[in-house]
């Protein structure tokens, strides 16, 4: 059994830089035609400059022949002036600003202290027309980690969605039942990414006989009840959720330790999971809405016009992926390491 599909776009990616970089952008160029570029460099991706000049590098490393487009973003600080908002909105290759709460997540010591804050940035994009991504968590340490995206829909993102009705905002990653709730009743203005782990995993995972590091990631996996409504609201057809990924690539050594970093590499097989949930949900002939239509809808962005197929047959996932190659003493161990994934995409020669 196959499936043709409009070849999709990953509205949420972090390709790092350099030696990373040069390793894991041909698994998401093979699958996607476009993606969402995440701004969390170790230094912050800050200036419409800046991403110019990242954009070149990840066009650069792009393997020969591959038409892959990178859509830059943003990182939002307290001082983030309107002038670089507009810039931005005339760049025609910075395609959104993203909010990450300081301290919530990787690389993110420059993020937003309070949202109030940056109340004129985010005028600004309201006026021009530059949507906000929102990583959806508050970093209040009294608050329980598996209640902090619930936590700040509460506290940060009603009001944010309240007092600019008509600023585009994607709730990244969502990973409850409350945030899917949310965005489902909100304003048309107002959607969602869902990452594949999420889909076809719950927090057991992070504890199958032991500690699992590389099942950990931001925001971290939820109970079996959440990953019920998060299957829901991605195979309902609803245009507000739209595939992304979040591939977070991190070396080896830098998961398995005592304090492993957060995130999970998914790139390697970013289409094929979402496949298999969706065939899991019985409803494989809406993964295209999902993975190539509701996405591009969403950022006023035409569909693409090639197509890829996807075969139901299982392949077998490496133990660890080589970054010696590249150039990094250590290896990346991918999503599902060792076990198989149920599809595979037709090879395109690219
Ligand atoms: C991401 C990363 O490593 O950059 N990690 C993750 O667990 N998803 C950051 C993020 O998106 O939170
Ligand atoms: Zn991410």
């Amino acid at each position: 059994m196959s499936l043709t599909l409009i070849r999709p776009d990953d509205w949420h990616v972090h390709l790092r830089d350099e030696a990373m970089l040069r390793a894991v952008l041909p698994d998401t160029a093979r699958r996607f035609a476009r993606a969402i570029v995440m701004p969390n460099l170790k230094s912050p991706v800050r200036t419409v400059a800046e991403a110019r000049a990242y954009r070149d590098r990840i066009l650069a490393a792009r393997p020969a022949g591959s038409a892959f487009e990178p859509l830059m973003t943003l990182y939002l600080t307290d001082n983030t002036p309107v002038t670089e908002i507009e810039r931005a909105r005339a760049s025609g290759f910075v395609h959104a600003v993203k909010y990450y709460p300081a301290g919530a997540t990787t690389h993110s010591d420059f993020g937003v202290t309070s949202l109030e804050r940056c109340d004129d940035a985010l005028a600004a994009m309201e006026a021009v027309g530059v949507p906000l991504l929102v990583h959806g968590e508050v970093t209040d340490p009294a608050v329980d980690v598996f209640d902090r995206e619930a936590v700040f829909i509460d506290r940060i993102l009603q009001r944010v969605v309240a007092r600019f009705p008509r600023l585009k905002i994607v709730l990244e990653h969502v990973t409850t039942r409350d945030g899917v709730e949310f965005v489902a009743a909100a304003p048309a203005t107002v959607a969602a990414t869902l990452t594949a782990h999420h889909l076809l995993l719950n927090r057991n995972a992070m504890f199958q006989g032991g500690i699992r590091p590389h099942a950990y990631c931001l925001p971290v996996l939820k109970r079996e009840r959440h990953r019920e409504a998060l299957m829901a609201a991605a195979t309902s057809g609803s245009p507000k959720f739209f595939l992304g990924t979040d591939s977070a690539p991190h070396a080896r050594r830098t998961k398995e330790a005592a304090c492993g970093c957060a995130g999970l590499y998914t790139a390697h097989a970013g289409i094929e999971l979402y496949a298999e949930a969706f065939k899991a949900a019985g409803v494989l002939e809406r993964l295209e809405g999902f993975a190539s239509l509701h996405g591009p809808a969403f950022y006023g962005l035409a569909a693409n016009r090639e197509r890829i197929t996807l075969i139901d047959d299982s392949w077998p996932v490496p133990d660890e992926i080589d970054l010696a190659s590249a150039g990094i003493a250590d290896t990346l161990v991918p999503f599902r390491a060792g076990g198989r994934v149920g599809f595979r995409i037709a090879d395109t020669g690219v």
